[in-house]
């Protein structure tokens, strides 16, 4: 299994279709879709509508990462438009009720749950929710923009958490700076699942791109 997750933060907007197209067939299955509202990070992307129609014109599982400070509001949306992951932030959850009910939320949709954290943000503030999510996603730049340098603050955490997935259920997720030297201490540390931005779109032959990343 290719455990490389693009993101589409990097592509070229205008020529989504052989975008997507592109990483298909470089044997990625999972495409990582950043949303950003302007307000939880300095930068906005894309929503659910266009979500909608990726969905449409590939067939890759949707990694939905929700840089936004209501997810609970917007997340219906995102769920209706073919997310198969959706990861929201910790730091925009006001408590562990509302937490909870989001993470429920997602998951009877039939969509996995991920909780997200800041690279600021200490491993531990997921362990209430090890029982109940599929994933986390740890941010290894400060979320916002792609092509930022990687944080190794995030090899510890993930190392941290990895020691606790025999027991629970879920995976690692990275995200933030991943190239093919960043990506082997990462992997070492018992990372599962690899998001590219830059790394893979930069590159005009998207399979090489993929393949160094392996
Ligand atoms: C950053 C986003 C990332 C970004 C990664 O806020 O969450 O998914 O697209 O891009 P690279 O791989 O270029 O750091
Ligand atoms: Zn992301």
């Amino acid at each position: 299994m290719v455990d490389i997750a693009p993101s589409l933060l990097s592509a070229n907007f205008a020529d989504l279709k052989s975008e997507l197209k592109s990483i298909e067939e470089a044997g990625c299955s999972i495409l990582h879709y950043d949303v950003m509202d302007g307000h939880f990070v300095p930068n906005i992307s894309f929503g659910a509508d266009i979500l909608a129609n990726v969905h449409q014109a590939c067939k890759m599982e949707l990694d939905v990462h929700l840089m936004i400070s209501d997810p609970l509001f917007y997340v219906d949306r995102f769920i209706k438009a073919g997310a198969s992951y959706i990861s929201f932030h910790i730091e925009a959850m006001e408590s562990i009720e509302k937490t909870r009910e989001l993470i429920k939320k997602i998951k009877d949709a039939g969509v996995k749950a991920s909780l997200a954290i800041n690279p600021g943000t200490s491993y531990e503030a997921v362990l209430p929710f090890l029982d109940d999510i599929d994933m986390i996603l740890v941010m290894s730049v400060q979320p916002g923009f792609g092509g930022q340098k990687f944080n190794p603050v995030a090899i510890k955490k993930i190392a941290a958490l990895s020691k606790l997935k025999e027991e629970k259920h879920f995976i690692i997720e990275v995200d933030g700076g991943i190239n093919a030297t960043t990506i082997q201490d990462v992997r070492k540390a018992g990372c599962d699942l690899f998001v590219a931005g830059s790394a893979v779109f930069n590159q005009q032959d998207r399979k090489k791109a993929v393949e160094a990343l392996l």
